[in-house]
């Protein structure tokens, strides 16, 4: 028997592996500049958490759980575990067992690690995949909710990448059961040109016909939930739709946002990117303000959102950025010019750029190609000419563009520090 990697699992090495990484590294400087500490949960869980936060008949409890089974039944562990499908209900458990919604409610969370689904594997979609994710305690109001949008954002433009903002609001306790019924209503007027999926969705969990792929077309005559608000949830929505503008996101309210789990009270969204398939959404989140005292705890809000990193790095590759390629690699020509290159690359480094110094025992030629090969922008030349005169040769891979500029203007001649 050859061993193989099972079917929707995945080896990342070379650039998938690096540019996961670095997907992960820039959320996590971003995250710190939020001023948001991590938090590392476990692997497995009882299925019962899943059940009651996810929701039983969400797709992700009723059909894409993996089941643990153990060697030996002990009797503190009765009872069955799951691996974990999505981070916010271990988070949100961690967070009530250490009695933080009590003595310490108001938590700004990380966490950053494997999640598994047992779903039908196709681009953008694995049975193991990773997410980046944050959760916000203690906050009711919308500033929290566009602030991980803009938190979104900044990683948006770290990265170089277009992404789309949807936004939608599902409205609270007061308002859902009045769309509820509204949604309902309609379904079973139209009963007939729902597919088979919606016919189950409608008795189970109605909300979900709105996000039948099967037929777009129809769902568009649906109920839209923004119609439906309270009072409260209507100034909810604005303010945080108003702090989006204000803040330079590009987003679309989309009235038939629903999400595929339970836990969602008003503000949702989902962030998409053009450059991808059918699996398109990048991240995604919401407010869940009932889930830590449906879990036990105490009457404290949440609002988060989870990244989906693979989905990420497929958007960078299809938008042919290379992350963690250098800024630079430095070009030494001739035994005076290297030292004096070395030191360059140390100052260069010491002020967070990413230097590679090509080896001096090659030619110029094979030294330019190394520098095309690990995709740098830039590479810096530094013969004994230049190093009489005190400059170097900037040359610009992307179009060849070359110029002469003083040792000590480098770093601002290449620009940004990415940290
Ligand atoms: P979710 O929409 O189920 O939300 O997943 C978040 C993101 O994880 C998706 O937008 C997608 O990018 C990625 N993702 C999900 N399933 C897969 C898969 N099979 N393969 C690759 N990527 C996938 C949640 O998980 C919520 N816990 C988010 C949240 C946090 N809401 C509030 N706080």
């Amino acid at each position: 028997m050859t061993l193989t990697r099972l079917r929707g699992f995945q080896d990342l090495m070379g650039a998938a592996a690096r540019s996961v990484g670095y997907i992960e590294d820039r959320a996590r400087a971003i995250a710190r500049r939020y001023a948001i500490n991590e938090i590392r949960i476990p692997l497995i869980e009882r299925l019962d958490l899943y059940e009651r936060s996810s929701g039983e008949t969400s797709d992700v409890v009723e059909k894409q759980m993996y089941l643990v089974r153990r060697h030996a039944e002990s009797d503190a562990d009765s009872g069955e575990m799951a691996l974990r499908p999505e981070g916010t209900p271990g988070v949100v458990r961690a967070y009530i067992e250490a009695g933080l919604d009590r003595s310490d409610p108001e938590q700004r969370l990380y966490y950053s690690g494997p999640m598994l689904r047992y779903e039908r594997p196709q681009k953008g979609r694995y049975r193991q995949f990773h997410q980046f994710g944050v959760e916000m305690f203690g906050r009711a109001d919308a500033a929290i909710d566009a602030e991980l949008m803009l938190m979104l954002d900044d990683l948006r433009g770290d990265l170089g990448l277009q992404l789309e903002f949807q936004v939608n609001s599902l409205g609270c306790q007061n308002c859902r059961p009045a769309f509820r019924e509204a949604l309902l209503a309609w379904g079973r007027e139209h009963y007939n040109e729902l597919c088979e999926d919606c016919h189950q969705r409608l008795e189970r969990n109605p909300l979900r016909i709105l996000d039948c792929k099967n037929d777009v077309r129809l769902t568009e005559s649906a109920p839209r939930t923004i119609d439906y608000l309270c009072e409260d949830c209507s100034r909810h929505f604005e303010t945080v739709t108003t702090l989006l503008t204000a803040g330079s996101v590009a987003y679309v309210v989309n009235p038939r946002l629903v999400r595929g789990l339970d836990y969602y009270t008003r503000t949702t969204f989902e962030v998409t990117s053009n450059a991808l398939g059918s699996q398109n959404t990048v991240a995604a989140g919401g407010r869940y303000d009932g889930l830590v005292e449906q879990l036990g705890g105490a009457a404290v809000a949440g609002t988060g959102f989870a990244i989906g990193v693979e989905r990420l790095a497929l958007a960078l590759a299809a938008e042919s950025i290379a992350p963690g390629s250098p800024d630079a690699v430095v070009i030494a020509l001739g035994d005076k010019a290297l030292p004096v290159a070395m030191n360059i690359a140390h100052d260069l480094r010491a002020a967070g750029f990413r230097i590679e110094v090509a080896s001096p025992d090659r030619g110029l030629k094979a030294q330019l190609r190394r520098a095309d090969r690990v995709k740098a922008r830039f590479a810096l030349i530094l013969g004994d000419n230049e190093l009489e005169r005190g400059v170097v040769q900037l040359r610009r891979l992307g179009d060849g563009n070359q110029s002469e500029i003083p040792t000590g203007g480098i770093a601002a001649a290449i620009g940004e520090v990415r940290d």
